[in-house]
């Protein structure tokens, strides 16, 4: 995995445009094994990987174990763990960790501008071979289904969502301290029960270790038209969160447009 903030906090969104395809590329693992090396060759992103200790080919072989010969709903985040594990070296977290929920790429892309270091999934050795399109098999069959893969959110444990799931879960368990999360103050709702964050992020701390959760309300462009501030009242529209959070045993805190600072 990238780290940023020497590795001192993470950031996971799911690529909301990666379900624009059908089905799987034919060519699956021609673009695979060369998205993988340009990865660890040319894009570098991770000064944590060096070339001769990847071996992309058995890389993709772990990543094709997970869902082919199954049921394209077939595929809970386990069948990936063998793929997670191999692909994404182990991190190190301090005492802060940051999830941004939101989930836009442009969120994502402006906090970075704010001049914090950090990576997202599709920055992972993980999911970079794989992040443009999906992909899934057929049930008792050895090939790819390249004609069509369902779509987004018509099961829960599809293949080429559960990757991301593992992924988060993964990462969320090693996170210690005080735990950061990002929301947008312009998005309605801001929180909510069925939101990624939830499902595949926070039900995975480890509550012996992160202590607190600091929510950090970001209007971003601020509010500029008159009348229409929301200030003071981003905070209290986490309500929902904040309960969530203190009745999981966990101190809570709200900022809202506070520079986020995070010293190495
Ligand atoms: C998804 O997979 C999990 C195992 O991780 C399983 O417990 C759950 O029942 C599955 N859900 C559905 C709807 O198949
Ligand atoms: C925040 O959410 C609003 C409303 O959903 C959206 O229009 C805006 O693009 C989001 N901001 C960013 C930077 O993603
Ligand atoms: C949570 O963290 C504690 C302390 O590091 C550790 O002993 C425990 O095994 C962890 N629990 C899980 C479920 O990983």
């Amino acid at each position: 995995m990238n780290n940023f903030w020497t590795v001192s906090s993470i950031l996971f969104i799911i690529p909301v445009c990666a379900f624009c395809a059908l089905g799987t590329p034919p060519n699956l693992r021609d673009i695979y094994i060369g998205k993988c090396y340009e990865y660890v060759e040319v894009v570098k992103k991770d000064a944590f990987y060096r070339p001769e200790e990847v071996d992309c080919e058995k890389l993709y072989d772990l990543f094709l174990e997970a869902f082919v010969g199954r049921d394209p709903c077939d595929v809970p985040p386990e069948r990936y763990r063998a793929y997670v594990d191999a692909s994404a070296h182990e991190m190190t977290i301090h005492n802060r960790a940051l999830l941004a929920t939101g989930n836009t790429k442009p969120f994502i892309y402006q906090i970075a501008n704010m001049g914090l270091r950090y990576f997202t999934m599709v920055d992972t050795l993980t999911v970079y071979p794989v992040n443009e399109f999906v992909w899934c098999g057929k049930k008792n069959s050895d090939e790819l289904n390249t004609e069509s893969c369902p779509d987004y959110g018509f099961c829960v444990n599809l293949s080429y969502v559960t990757l991301y799931s593992e992924l988060s879960r993964k990462h969320v368990r090693q996170m210690s301290g005080t735990l950061h999360v990002l929301f947008n103050g312009s998005s309605r709702p801001m929180f909510s029960f069925r939101s990624y964050l939830v499902q595949h992020e926070l039900i995975h701390i480890n509550k012996t270790k992160v202590k607190k959760i600091l929510a950090h309300v970001l209007n971003i462009p601020p509010h500029s038209e008159a009348g229409k501030s929301n200030e003071g009242e981003t905070c209290q529209s986490l309500l929902a969160f904040r309960e969530y959070v203190e009745k999981e045993g966990m101190q809570y805190e709200c900022r809202e447009n506070e520079k986020l600072v995070f010293p190495m």
